[in-house]
This record gives structure tokens, C-alpha cells and sequence, in this order.
């Protein structure tokens, strides 16, 4: 167990998580876990910190500079939130359910070398190795909002690849309508998959026409530096129209399907998640509402975008759909 010291000044992490959001997570995530409570006592975020300072040799592996991308192929006129705030309020529940740790707990990781199996519904399945896998695309900055379903949002400078130009390379067939995607399972190394908080592996999925649109990027960095440990390193999914927890982590597999997949948290409890999770401010989640949201750094609380502010790009995707089913 994780004891921590608050600082007097510390704010409190209910100050920047919307209160009653963050304790109905945290408790939902307490009455479902099949494990003993006293094992789960890091679950609180009990400190948070708003510095809005840059890059500092304080912060925890401040990554390999990454070099030839093309730099704002995608922006927003909104501010980034700092490189501490990306890098330390995180959810990432391999490491840690709480906020802050996974910075602290994912500092020894390492994610090299790293293999990625590409497998089902393709012409070319195979197990790539991380520099193959990524070799022959152009990394392009991506700065895009972030909205989590727990309400609270940032706007991070990606660095990545679109997931359609990597898909191409390994011609899915006709059969092929999703694509699912697995992190890494290795409790060893990711110490928070000793505790059934999850069905582990995290697994997420995509339907094909959401994972070949132009916006849908697999990061390897943010700011400029090789993604952080605690933000999904060396690989992740970043879906700038859905809720977070579609934006998966550590990816060690795609695989392409027939059958839309069952994603960890609608597994967990598929009342209150779905496999769409697009952000919607008309459909509130059945414990707190998706109106508002508070942006990372900011006091007073903005009004949530319908598709987090996407919508003229991805709504077509959805055409056929009512929106308020598929949650
Ligand atoms: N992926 C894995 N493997 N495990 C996780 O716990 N958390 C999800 C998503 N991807 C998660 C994950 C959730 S709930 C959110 S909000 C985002 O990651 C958080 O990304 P960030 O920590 O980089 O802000």
C-alpha cells in the first residue's frame, strides 16, 4: 500500500475530477472488484497537481526526442494543457487506479523491445516489431482535445500515425468489419493486473470505418518525446471523438474481425459503457451528467461538444444510428 503525504496546498483531486464523478468510479470500481478491499486502499487520488509548468528533469522519463514529423497537422485554437498535467493525471489501471501513480509505478517500465501480432481477418498477418511496425509512415503532430467519460477533459499534442495508412499495409479482407486491439498483459511488469479491477488483458475495438477515418491516429508520442510510460508507451490508440477509455494503451495485438468485440469496460458493466462511447453532452452516463466537463487547468467547467467537437467530420459515420442506443 501507497501511503501519501499531502501537502497543505495540494489541491484535492475532487477538485479537478467533478466530486460526485470521481467517488461514484471510484466506489463502483469498490463494489464490483472481486478482490478483498484492503488490497484496493490506492484507489483514491488523493493529491493532484495543476503546475503548469513545461518539460523539468522532475518529470519522470521526459522521453526521447522524436524527430522528422510533420509538425500541427491538426490543431485546435484552444490552449495545450502542460506537459505535467498530460504526464500525472492519468488513468491507466495496469499500474494504478489512482490519478497520480501510474507516473510513479510505470517509471521502470520498459516498452523496448515491443512486438505487435496483426492477425484474423488479413491478407498479410505477422508479428511486427515496433521500429517495422512504424518505419514506413511519416509521424505527424496531431493536437487534438481529450474528453474522458469521468467528465473531465485536457488538449494534448499527439505525435502518431493514422491508423487507415497502417491497416492498408496489411490489406484486411471483405470480412474484416472491426478491428480489435489488446494491451500488453504481464502482471509482472504491470504490477496493477495482479488485482482483478479488470478482466485483463484492457482489450478495445473499433468498427472499421471509425479505424480508417483520417482523424483515428496510433500515437508513439506527445510533445515532441516518445509517449510516456504512463500515457501508453510505446503505442496507443487515440480516437479524438470518443470518450478516453477507447483510447487504449501499450498495444501488443491488432486483430481483424467479423463480430463487433466486447470491450473491457462494457464487459465490466455494459449499463453504464458501450462499444460506440462517442462523446455526446445529450446522453449522460446513468450516475453523473455529460453536459460539462472540466478542462485540466481551468476552474470553471465548458460546455462538452457534441463528438467532443468533431462533429462535422465523424457525424456521417453515424448517419443511420440513434444516438442515444448506442452509448
Ligand atoms: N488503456 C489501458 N490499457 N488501460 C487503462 O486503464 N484507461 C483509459 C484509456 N486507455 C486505460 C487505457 C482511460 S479511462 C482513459 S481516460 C485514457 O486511457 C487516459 O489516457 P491518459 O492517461 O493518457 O490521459
Amino acid at each position: 500500500m501507497l501511503i501519501k503525504i499531502h501537502k497543505k496546498s495540494d489541491p484535492l483531486s475532487s477538485e479537478i475530477t467533478n466530486e460526485s464523478v470521481y467517488k461514484a468510479r471510484r466506489d463502483f470500481i469498490r463494489t464490483s472488484s472481486t478482490l478483498a478491499l484492503g488490497g484496493l486502499t490506492g484507489l483514491g487520488a488523493l493529491t493532484a497537481s495543476l503546475d503548469t509548468h513545461a518539460v523539468t528533469s522532475q518529470d519522470t522519463h521526459p522521453g526521447k526526442k522524436l524527430s522528422n514529423y510533420k509538425e500541427k497537422v491538426r490543431t485546435v485554437d484552444e490552449p495545450l494543457t502542460p506537459f505535467k498535467d498530460v504526464t500525472h493525471y492519468n488513468n491507466f489501471y495496469e499500474f494504478s487506479t489512482d490519478k497520480e501513480e501510474p507516473a510513479i509505478v510505470a517509471r521502470d517500465f520498459n516498452p523496448h523491445p515491443w512486438s505487435i501480432k496483426v492477425e484474423g481477418e488479413v491478407a498479410k498477418p505477422g508479428t511486427y516489431q515496433l521500429e517495422d511496425f512504424i518505419k514506413p509512415h511519416t509521424l505527424e503532430e496531431r493536437i487534438y482535445r481529450f474528453r474522458c467519460v469521468e467528465a473531465w477533459s485536457m488538449v494534448i499534442p499527439w505525435v502518431g500515425i493514422p491508423l487507415a495508412s497502417i491497416i492498408k499495409r496489411f490489406e484486411p479482407t471483405s470480412k474484416a468489419k472491426f478491428v480489435e486491439m489488446v494491451t500488453l498483459y504481464d502482471p509482472q511488469r504491470m504490477p496493477g493486473q495482479k488485482r482483478a479491477v479488470l478482466d485483463w488483458p484492457y482489450l478495445e475495438g473499433l468498427r472499421m470505418d471509425e479505424a480508417m477515418h483520417p482523424l483515428t491516429i496510433l500515437a508513439v508520442g506527445l510533445y515532441g518525446v516518445e509517449l510516456p510510460n504512463q500515457n501508453g508507451a510505446p503505442l496507443r490508440l487515440v480516437v479524438p471523438w470518443k470518450y478516453g477509455f477507447k483510447n487504449i494503451k501499450s498495444i501488443v495485438s491488432l486483430r481483424f474481425t467479423e463480430q463487433e468485440p466486447i470491450n473491457t469496460w462494457q464487459a465490466t458493466n455494459s449499463r453504464e459503457y458501450g462499444f460506440y462511447a462517442n462523446v455526446n453532452p445529450e446522453v449522460d452516463h446513468p450516475r453523473w451528467s455529460q453536459a460539462r466537463e472540466r478542462r485540466i487547468g481551468e476552474f470553471l467547467k465548458r460546455k462538452t461538444l457534441k463528438f467532443n467537437g468533431y462533429e462535422e467530420e465523424v457525424a456521417p459515420l453515424y448517419a443511420s444510428m440513434d444516438l442515444r442506443k448506442f452509448f
